[in-house]
């Protein structure tokens, strides 16, 4: 079965190579739209979704039920430059596997060398985060309207849905996939809609749940122990008091669910990034922008810190390179706002109190989530 995948995998690479050269009288001049698909047999196969033991219930969608077939379509068009306006990237060119889904620049630049204000965010866990709000400042209420704007994002993908729309109802192999995945009877009826919600399924599916922290203290799997600093660095950033050690507050933001699994409540704050005396002097007014509301000018959405020391650089915009500078801004309380967040400025960490969070911190990676083969680009 397995073997059976890889091929109409490689086949599908094939052809989708060979079709941007594919003059259009080929296709029977102007392509193959208005094609009947009915002979191609719809049989989708329900996906079992995984949640993980202690994870909270997954928040999947009711109009979008997971299929076998949604999802490697999906990832095929995850990874497809076919999204692109020349063909030369993807929603992967930015979201790597081995990067927990984001990539390791401060502001990635898109197909015509520009580059947005924000840094790429990781996608991990999504069917549990709390809120469902979408991107740095949340503006997108679900995944499949968040997968619009990176297509037709000048600085991203720079392309028109329109020609999307056309390039897949053209394409040798996507009509298939389609009929397969949603049972539409016309290569005409190929949607932005139906590729959207074909790209949330996809990303559903990313959950990371086999870091050494999962395995250690959510599992507590016999014979897998925090090291005595990460142990150190967990007591600190967890604030359970008991212990004598300080409160360095990283809990109240990086936390949610059973088992505190998710490491992020969903929420938007400002952690103290920078200095302001009006709440309108923030270079990106982040949340305040989708709800016109002035006190939520500079906060953003706190991150989930699994595999955390695979994303560098940090924050909405990049700024800071390493796990140290990202403590050290913490360390210090932050900066002063009128809006920064009571738990920041009580923030005091020593040197050993920094190195033991980030020890801790490195233990939320995750190596099954990033080497998983059915989240892999199917084209390489
Ligand atoms: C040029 C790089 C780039 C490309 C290409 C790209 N993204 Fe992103 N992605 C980003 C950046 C930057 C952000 C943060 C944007 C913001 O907050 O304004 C982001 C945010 C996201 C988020 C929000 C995650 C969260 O937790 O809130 C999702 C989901 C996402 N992208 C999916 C996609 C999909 C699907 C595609 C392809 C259709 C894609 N991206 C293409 C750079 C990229
Ligand atoms: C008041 C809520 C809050 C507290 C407390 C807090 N954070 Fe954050 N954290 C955030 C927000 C919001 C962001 C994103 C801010 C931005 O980019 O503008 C963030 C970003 C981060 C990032 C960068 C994530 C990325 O993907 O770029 C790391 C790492 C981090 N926090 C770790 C910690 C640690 C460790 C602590 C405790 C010392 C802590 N945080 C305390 C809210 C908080």
């Amino acid at each position: 079965m397995k073997k059976y995948i890889f091929i109409i995998t490689i086949l599908g690479f094939i052809c989708a190579c060979c079709n941007d050269e594919m003059p259009d009288d080929e296709t029977g001049g102007g392509g193959n739209e208005g094609i009947d698909l009915t002979n191609i047999s719809y049989d989708p196969t329900p996906y079992d979704f995984p949640t993980p033991q202690f994870f909270p219930e997954p928040n999947l969608p009711a109009d979008n039920p997971l299929t076998d077939e949604g999802i490697e379509l999906g990832r095929r068009l995850f990874y497809d430059p076919i999204l692109s306006a020349d063909s030369t990237m993807s929603c992967g060119s930015c979201h790597q596997p081995s990067a927990s889904f984001a990539d390791n620049v401060p502001q990635p630049f898109g197909i015509d060398g520009l580059t947005g204000p924000r840094n790429t965010m990781a996608l991990v866990n999504m069917a549990f985060v709390p809120n469902n709000q979408f991107n740095w400042d949340g503006k997108f209420p679900n995944l499949e309207v968040q997968a619009i704007e990176p297509v037709e994002n000048p600085v991203e993908l720079h392309e028109d849905w329109g020609n999307v729309e056309t390039k897949l109802r053209r394409h040798p192999t996507y009509p298939e996939y389609f009929r397969k995945a949603f049972g539409i009877e016309n290569t005409d009826d190929i949607t932005r809609e139906l590729a959207t919600q074909a790209i949330t399924q996809f990303e559903l599916t990313l959950i990371s749940s086999d870091s050494y922290y999962d395995k250690a203290v959510v599992r507590t799997e016999p014979g897998v122990f925090l090291e005595e600093n990460e142990l150190r660095g967990m007591k600190l950033f967890q604030d359970e008091g008991a212990t004598g050690l300080k409160d360095a507050q990283c809990w109240h933001c990086h936390s949610f669910g059973a088992r505190k699994a998710l490491f992020t409540n969903g929420g938007f704050f400002n952690n103290g990034l920078d200095e302001v005396t009006s709440l309108t002097d923030f270079e990106d007014l982040g949340r305040g922008a989708v709800t016109g509301d002035l006190g939520d000018n500079g906060k953003f959405k706190a991150p989930t810190l699994r595999n955390i020391a695979l994303t560098a650089p940090y924050m909405h915009d990049g700024r800071f390179a390493t796990l140290e500078e990202v403590i050290d801004h913490y360390g210090s309380g932050g900066h002063p706002a009128p809006n920064v967040d009571a738990f920041v400025p009580l923030i005091d960490l020593d040197e050993q109190e920094k190195a033991d969070i980030i020890a801790f911190l490195h233990t939320l990676t995750d190596t099954t989530f990033t080497n998983n083969p059915a989240y892999q680009n199917p084209y390489e």
